[in-house]
């Protein structure tokens, strides 16, 4: 077992001497806190066990499941929003071809998400677009109520009714949803969906490793096996040293940035699938951390596309940033670029050499410009983006945001923040 890597070395140098102070101590008790289940929101962390025990019959359920609902489908449409799609998405698309929707030809439907926003022209594309496809559902709600996820459910419902007859629908849903309450398990019973529950235990964001995230992914034929695989590892190489193990590295170094004045942090990649894994990120943090006044705000830029638009900030900008760079060591698709005898571009002294070696470059040679910069930052060192590491992934950045809200001293399992909006829509609706 190789377990990726977290470099806060160089990071550290930079942060303020007094941040340092107790910081080992610190981490540690949240650490204990988070593993004894004593702190606040312990009735979710149900997580924290997941890849674990004898989840194998619920996997090869899943699996089973999937292969049947693609079997006739081109696309498989995903509704659900927040914690209920973003995990899927971000693995979907760091592990999936970049064209799939374009070349489909892996004997694999494509994934469409909907119902993660209010948009009447999206709605009305996809439905659009469904005309002309066959088509599958994957309803997810945990509470079987969230408004967004749930008219877009009704919308495509009543598409998939009218093209197929009210007899087929139930073939074409799986739902997702709490075991026993909400409006979607009713439908479920209602209306005979085949469904997974989402455990009691386990809030949206940190379901991923529920059916929440493994039904769509197992849809799209991506080895959740071995995501799991990988979270187990990580688990293990967690549980087992409580002090330098990656998710304790990473919480310590980025609230030692947040005591320095750096209330940023900005998630870097340089693999464009990774664009919604950052996503995911935003939201496992933003959503556990920000209360009460406090938290890290989580950012993100994709290079070297966004050093063309975000880079002039992050280099001169305010002083308020730090940076985390997923490094990913290994591409298996390999390019590598062309002589040209007319050399009109001047690349010529490039012949020769693998894209993925100056993406490298091109990485190195950011950080050591952010680093004169004032912008201090960590490396999240991964071999390569497969399954197996990605779960290992999903897993360490889970545990550490549970140490480091602790550190910061909040409630990483609840989200009052997100009812406001709600409260104040419902009512201007007239619900
Ligand atoms: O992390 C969370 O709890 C939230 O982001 C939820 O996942 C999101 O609000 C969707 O909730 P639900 O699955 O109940 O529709």
């Amino acid at each position: 077992m190789q377990v990726l890597k977290v470099d806060s070395d160089s990071l550290l140098g930079m942060a303020h001497p007094e941040s340092l102070k107790g910081l080992d101590q610190e981490a540690r008790s949240a650490y204990h806190t988070l593993i004894n289940r004593k702190g606040a929101g312990a009735e979710f962390t149900g997580w924290i066990d997941l890849p674990e025990g004898d989840i194998s019959d619920l996997t090869a359920e899943i699996i089973r499941t999937a292969d049947i609902l693609r079997k006739h489908s081109d696309i498989i449409v995903v509704t659900g929003i927040g914690g209920s799609y973003l995990g899927a998405k971000a693995v979907l698309e760091a592990l999936g071809n970049h064209f799939h929707g374009m070349n489909n030809n892996d004997g694999f439907p494509h994934i469409v998400f909907a119902g993660h926003h209010l948009s009447s022209s999206y709605h009305s594309d996809l439905l659009s677009m469904l005309d002309k496809k066959d088509y599958s559902v994957i309803v997810i709600s945990k509470s079987g109520t969230t408004t967004e996820p749930a008219i877009a459910f009704r919308l495509v419902k009543q598409h998939l009714t009218k093209k197929y007859g009210h007899e087929a629908v139930a073939n074409r849903v799986i739902a997702i949803t709490d075991k026993s309450k909400g409006a979607l398990r009713k439908m479920v019973e209602d209306e005979g969906y085949v469904s997974f529950s989402v455990p009691d235990d386990v809030g949206g964001r940190f379901s991923v490793l529920t059916p929440v995230g493994l039904v769509p992914l197992a849809a799209a034929g991506i080895n959740i096996g071995e995501l799991l695989e990988g979270a187990a590892d990580m688990r293990s190489a967690i549980l087992e040293d409580a002090e330098n193990n990656p998710a304790s590295i990473y919480a310590k170094a980025r609230y030692a940035m947040y005591l320095s004045g750096k209330p940023i942090e900005v998630m870097v990649n340089y693999e464009p699938g990774l664009a919604s894994f950052s996503e995911w990120w935003k939201q496992l943090f933003g959503e556990s951390e920000g209360k009460n006044g406090k938290g890290i705000f989580p950012a993100a830029v994709s290079n070297t596309t966004d050093l063309h638009s975000m880079g002039q900030y992050i280099q001169d900008g305010m002083r308020s940033i730090f940076e985390t760079v997923i490094s990913v060591e290994m591409d298996h698709k390999e390019q590598y670029i062309p002589y040209d005898t007319e050399n009109l571009d001047g690349l010529n002294y490039l012949a020769g050499r693998n894209l993925t070696e100056v993406n490298r470059i091109a990485e190195e040679a950011t950080r050591l410009a952010h680093i004169d910069g004032g912008v201090p930052n960590m490396r999240i060192v991964v071999p390569e983006l497969t399954p197996y590491y990605i779960g290992q992934l999903i897993y360490m950045f889970e545990f550490a945001c549970g140490i480091s809200a602790y550190m910061l001293g909040v409630n990483p399992f609840d989200q009052p923040g997100v009812e406001a909006y709600k409260t104040n829509m419902f009512k201007m609706l007239g619900k």
